[in-house]
C-alpha cells in the first residue's frame, strides 16, 4: 500500500474522471493511489467524491491569489504535506505554471476530450463536431507550459455520428476517459514510459497491451 505511487488530483467541477482513479486506487494491485484531492472551486461534487472515499481534501482558490506564479507557489505548498509523486489534473479549470511543472519532476498528467493535437483549449468537444472530424476521442499528456502541447501519454477514439450533440459526443467520450486515465496512471506509476524526443513509448508489457486496445490500430 505504503509503496504505492501517490497521486494528487486537480478538479474544478463534477470529477467523474477522480471517480474513475478512485475506483482503481481501490484495487489493491493498482500501483497508484490518490492521496489528497485539490479544487480551486469550493462546494464541487469533486470535493464529495473524495470524501466519500476518505481522501483528504484541499481548496486553493484563485480569486484573490495573485499572478500565475503566487497561485502555483499556493498550489505547491497545499499539496507538499502530502508528497504526491504525480500530478493528474482531472477537469482543472486552472492553467499551471512552469513553478508548479518544476515542483513535481516525475510527472503532470493531464486529460483531454479531443484528440490532440487537434482542438486543444476549450469547448474542445463542440470544436471538434463543428469542424465535421468522424473520429474524436480522448488524450492523456504530459503537462507542459503550453495549454494541451504536452508530450502524448495515451490516446482512445471513438466515432462521431451524424446525430451528434455536444452533449452525446462528450458523454461517449468520457466513458473513454475514464478507462483511458487510470491506465495511463499506471502506465507512468510502474515505470513503464520510454522517451524518445517527444514521443513516449510505452514498452511490450501487458498494460501496455490494454493501452493498445484503445487505440485501434497498434495493438
Ligand atoms: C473531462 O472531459 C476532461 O477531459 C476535461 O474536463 C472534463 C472533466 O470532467 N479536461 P470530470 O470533472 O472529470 O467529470
Amino acid at each position: 500500500m505504503n509503496n504505492r505511487c501517490a497521486l494528487a488530483v486537480l478538479v474544478s467541477g463534477s470529477g467523474s474522471n477522480l471517480q474513475a482513479l478512485l475506483d482503481a486506487s481501490a484495487v489493491p494491485t493498482f500501483p497508484a493511489h490518490v492521496a489528497v484531492v485539490l479544487s480551486n472551486v469550493p462546494g464541487v461534487l469533486a470535493l464529495e467524491r473524495a470524501r466519500t472515499a476518505g481522501v483528504p481534501t484541499v481548496v486553493v482558490p484563485h480569486q484573490g491569489a495573485g499572478d500565475r506564479g503566487s497561485y502555483d507557489e499556493a498550489l505547491v505548498a497545499a499539496l507538499t504535506p502530502f508528497q504526491p509523486d504525480l500530478v493528474c489534473l482531472a477537469g482543472f479549470m486552472r492553467l499551471v505554471g512552469p513553478r508548479f511543472l518544476r515542483a513535481f519532476p516525475r510527472g503532470v498528467l493531464n486529460i483531454h476530450p479531443a484528440l490532440l493535437p487537434s482542438f486543444p483549449g476549450l469547448h474542445a468537444v463542440r470544436k471538434a463536431l463543428e469542424h465535421g472530424v468522424k473520429v474524436s476521442g480522448c488524450t492523456v499528456h504530459l503537462v507542459d507550459e503550453g495549454t494541451d502541447t504536452g508530450p502524448i501519454l495515451a490516446q482512445a477514439a471513438v466515432p462521431v455520428l451524424d446525430a451528434d450533440t455536444e452533449a452525446t459526443l462528450s458523454a461517449r467520450i468520457q466513458a473513454q476517459e475514464h478507462r483511458l486515465y487510470p491506465l495511463a496512471v499506471r502506465l507512468l506509476a510502474m515505470g513503464l514510459v520510454g522517451r524518445a524526443g517527444r514521443r513516449l513509448l510505452g514498452g511490450s508489457g501487458p498494460e501496455s497491451s490494454a493501452l493498445a486496445l484503445l487505440n485501434p490500430g497498434t495493438g
